[in-house]
């Protein structure tokens, strides 16, 4: 039976993450994302996802000082990245980086702590080439998400990192999404971490998926003050637009990792105007798409309350969805391993409509 997109079609098994989207859902091998946030680090969270439990105080000082080592790029890294084009967007820096990164044991899961640890340097490094800055060379006396707050801005504000270790933590895993699934299919031919990791990025890149956070700041910049919230979602929606940041294929209900998003905003003290303006489109939005698409429901997903954080962060929208690949690349890891303990190769059909 043909279903385009594969909606529905169950393809693989897995043990990482499950989404009810009825109900909203979302559990990392069974524990609910919320009560990961909450309680776990982001070096903690990786580690159970990769490994299955969480690690006791020796395995995670293990963890760390692995990452820590993999912080550092090496030099012919660096050197690519320089010269690459000025113009060339970020994504496309990073999949070229990760696909030069050299592995030199032919260990998966080592290599898998290799790219989640060089990721943030990656960004970091390109982000202040473009911006005419030195780079921050990785301080391991901090944690992942400090260091890389701290590689970005030279700044470690605890608030910040606080948000930011809980949008990483809460966008680590999401089942078989377009990004994870092109990663598994490409592990399934018995290829290698990177080149799956790198198909990944590649597939994360549209805006249809991780390229929506930008889509939303340019919304709201767009839509600039509550006054115009009606006439442009009105007149988008007439002219057969898609709202960026609403909407999702499994969700059929508020995306959990959205509320618990806009959570943490409420919580802000003193909220930024276009926090303010963010809340009241979100309300609006959702009214005019039940009248524009009475047969759906769309409600905000996760990249509507990630761009809210990344703007409160002062985070350059042009590192969005690099951000947000640092994190989904512990999910890709996870299921690049999942995929070659029990491996099928990929092969669906195509029904031939030609002449
Ligand atoms: N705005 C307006 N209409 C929408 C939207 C939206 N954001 N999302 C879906 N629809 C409509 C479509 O136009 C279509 O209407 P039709 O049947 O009248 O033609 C219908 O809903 C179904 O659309 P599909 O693309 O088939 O739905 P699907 O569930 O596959 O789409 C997707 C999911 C791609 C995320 C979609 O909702 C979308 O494009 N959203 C905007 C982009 C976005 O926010 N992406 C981030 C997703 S989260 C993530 O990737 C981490």
């Amino acid at each position: 039976m043909y279903q385009p997109g594969l909606k529905g079609v169950v393809a693989v098994e897995t043990e990482l993450s499950n989404i009810d989207g009825e109900e909203g859902i979302l559990t990392y091998r069974g524990m609910a994302i919320h009560d990961i946030v909450q309680n776990y680090s982001f070096e903690e969270a990786a580690f159970y996802l990769l490994h299955g439990t969480f690690p006791s105080e020796k395995e995670l000082q293990g963890f760390q000082s692995h990452l820590n080592k993999y912080r550092y790029m090496p030099p012919y890294l660096q050197q690519i990245i320089d010269q690459l084009p000025i113009e060339q967007e970020m994504m496309d820096v990073l999949r070229t980086a990760i696909s030069a990164v050299t592995f030199y044991q032919d260990d998966t899961h080592d290599t898998a702590i290799q790219l989640i640890a060089m990721m943030p340097t990656i960004i970091a490094c390109r982000f202040r080439h473009s911006q005419n800055k030195s780079f921050i060379v990785p301080d391991n006396n901090l944690q992942h998400v400090e260091n890389f707050m701290y590689m970005l801005t030279e700044n470690v504000d605890s608030t910040h990192v606080k948000m930011l270790e809980a949008y990483l933590i809460m966008t680590m895993e999401h089942g078989l999404n377009a990004s994870t699934f092109a990663a598994r299919v490409t592990k399934s031919t018995q290829s290698d971490i990177i080149s799956a990791i790198t198909s990944a990025i590649g597939t994360m890149k549209g805006p249809l998926h991780g390229g929506a956070p930008s889509g939303v700041i340019d919304l709201l910049n767009e839509i600039e003050t509550k006054d115009n919230i009606y006439e442009t979602i009105h007149s988008k929606l007439k002219n057969k637009e898609r709202i960026m940041g609403f909407g999702h294929r499994v969700y059929k209900t508020v995306d959990p990792r959205a509320e618990a998003l806009k959570q943490i905003i409420l919580g802000l003290e003193n909220r930024p105007e276009w926090i303010e303006l963010a809340l009241q489109t979100e309300i609006a939005t959702i009214d005019m798409l039940k009248k524009y698409k009475p047969n759906q429901q769309l409600y905000t997903n996760v990249e509507y309350y990630a761009a809210a954080i990344m703007k409160s962060l002062e985070i350059d929208p042009n590192l969005f969805t690099a951000i947000f690949s640092s994190s989904r690349i512990v999910g890709w890891c996870a299921h690049a391993i999942e995929q070659e303990s029990n491996n099928t190769i990929f092969r669906p059909a195509a029904k031939y409509i030609g002449k």
